[in-house]
């Protein structure tokens, strides 16, 4: 192992200037329990001492290819030489802009063949409302401006995307509330008991018209969901869910927006999950993480020929757009990027091994405080409970899901607690074998943290 380049104390003393995402800032001030990444290569991450974990977080959800591909490394140093900086405002543009865009209309289910790059998922569904609001503008049904999303959404931190997240991740925070409204969580593990998870689907999708009836159609624009929910709790929605939903949204002339921030460029096995997997044709798809592997940051918004028309008909002008939408530099990091998921055929590998991974983390369900393991292929999760049979959950002060990971990490490898669950999103190139420990940690770690009360 490399000798650390390094010095803990000082990363940690400059890093008091830091404003960490998601984070208790207060306990960062008092205590130190920072990890400093200082190297990845494949499937794991090193911190400043050396100590090897196997990165079960996959970055944020986004290192889909595995950390240290030179390949890409290569192809953002040669464009940066090339051309480091070019916009594409106007009538500017440059050929990677212009080959990528094909490559993901290419990729992307039916009509949707008009991208829109921008620089991370949050802005990504910003893009995907303020297209629509448009759209829906030249259309002459300028009150058609609600959108629909579900209790336990994560879209993202801009202030569009946080309107549209669930209502606990912004508490004390503010919000545009009046443009959302939330449905139920489609999460069949915490159904209401007398219901069976098909009663259950039923009673989503009648409350998804109800809830239209009493709002009125006229004045929902869109409704904006994961495939399955990521930060909400890895929740799988009952069979059929997603194609019930789109049928309603079809019947009420309201656009479906596919939030594919977590679930595109193969986690669930396909570079898209939403036709692929859940049998719905979105009027839009938002994607990021995985399109550049998290090489660059990168996202894109990816809309109907149908949308394109209307925004793009005479007289109409976009006035939409960012600095580094489309940089040459994130341009070259997802073409070689989708090079590599082709050339190696990632999703083959995920649907092969990732049933493997699914059917070694359900194994877990024997332990005494483990309710649900729930997900699919390369994105997990691990629900605890105080008790199994009435399903009661941990407290926050519990800690729960801390607990777990610290001791997973202690073992070497690195989870994301959240709340009373583990999650897990590792890079798509694990091996079985690297499946089975980290089962193994897992099973390790979650008896730790029950012995430790
Ligand atoms: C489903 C989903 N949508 C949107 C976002 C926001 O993406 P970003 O953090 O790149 O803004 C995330 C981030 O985790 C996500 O999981």
């Amino acid at each position: 192992m490399n000798k650390p380049h390094y010095s803990v104390e000082k990363v940690l003393r400059q890093d008091d200037h830091l404003v960490h995402s998601f984070a208790n800032l207060d306990a960062l001030k008092q205590d130190n329990a920072r990890t400093v990444i200082t190297r990845a290569q494949g499937a794991y991450v090193y911190d400043a001492e050396g100590n090897q974990f196997i990165d079960g977080i996959g970055g944020l959800w986004c290192v889909n290819v595995g950390h240290g591909r030179h390949e890409i490394a290569d192809a953002i140093a040669k464009q940066l030489k090339d051309l480091d900086y070019y916009s594409t405002f106007y009538n500017l543009t440059h050929p990677l802009a212009a080959e990528l865009s094909q490559k993901v209309a290419s990729m992307a289910p039916g009509n949707l063949n008009k991208v829109y790059f921008g620089n991370s998922g949050s802005v990504a569904n910003d893009s995907a409302i303020r297209m629509l609001q448009h759209y829906f503008n030249r259309l002459g049904k300028p009150k058609k401006k609600r959108i629909l999303s579900r209790v336990g959404a994560y879209h993202g931190s801009t202030y569009m995307a946080v309107a549209m997240t669930t209502p606990a991740y912004r508490d004390g925070w503010d919000s545009a509330d009046h443009l959302v409204d939330f449905l139920s969580s489609p999460y069949p593990y915490r159904r209401p008991d007398n219901m069976s998870v098909e009663e259950f689907c039923d009673f989503l999708i009648e409350e998804m018209e109800q809830t239209i009836e009493k709002i009125g159609a006229e004045n929902i624009a869109a409704f904006i969901a994961e495939p399955i929910l990521g930060a909400g709790g890895v929740i799988v929605p009952p069979e059929g869910y997603h194609r019930r939903a789109w049928e309603v949204c079809q019947r009420y002339e309201i656009m479906s927006i596919s939030d594919e921030v977590v679930t595109a460029f193969g986690r669930l096995g396909h570079m898209f999950a939403s036709k692929e997997v859940f049998d719905i044709q979105p009027d839009i798809i938002c994607s990021a993480k995985g399109l550049t592997s998290g090489y660059q940051p990168m996202s894109a918004t990816i809309i109907s020929d149908d949308i394109f028309e209307v925004i793009s008909a005479p007289g109409a002008m976009f006035m939409h757009g960012m600095t580094y939408s489309g940089h040459p530099a994130c341009c070259a990091a997802a073409l070689e990027n989708i090079a590599i998921i082709e050339r190696e055929d990632i999703c083959g590998h995920v649907r092969k091994v990732g049933p493997k991974f699914e059917a070694g983390m359900k194994t877990l369900e024997q332990l005494d405080i483990v309710g649900e393991v729930r997900g699919s292929k390369f994105m997990m999760g691990i629900e605890f409970v105080k008790n199994k049979e009435t399903k009661e959950a941990f407290t926050p002060e519990d800690n729960i899901g801390g607990k777990v990971a610290k001791h997973a990490q202690q073992r070497g490898l690195i989870v994301r607690p959240l709340g009373s669950m583990a999650v897990l999103s590792p890079c798509l190139i694990l091996t079985e074998d690297e499946t089975a420990r980290i089962v193994d940690i897992l099973r390790e770690s979650i008896e730790a943290a029950t012995k430790e009360g």
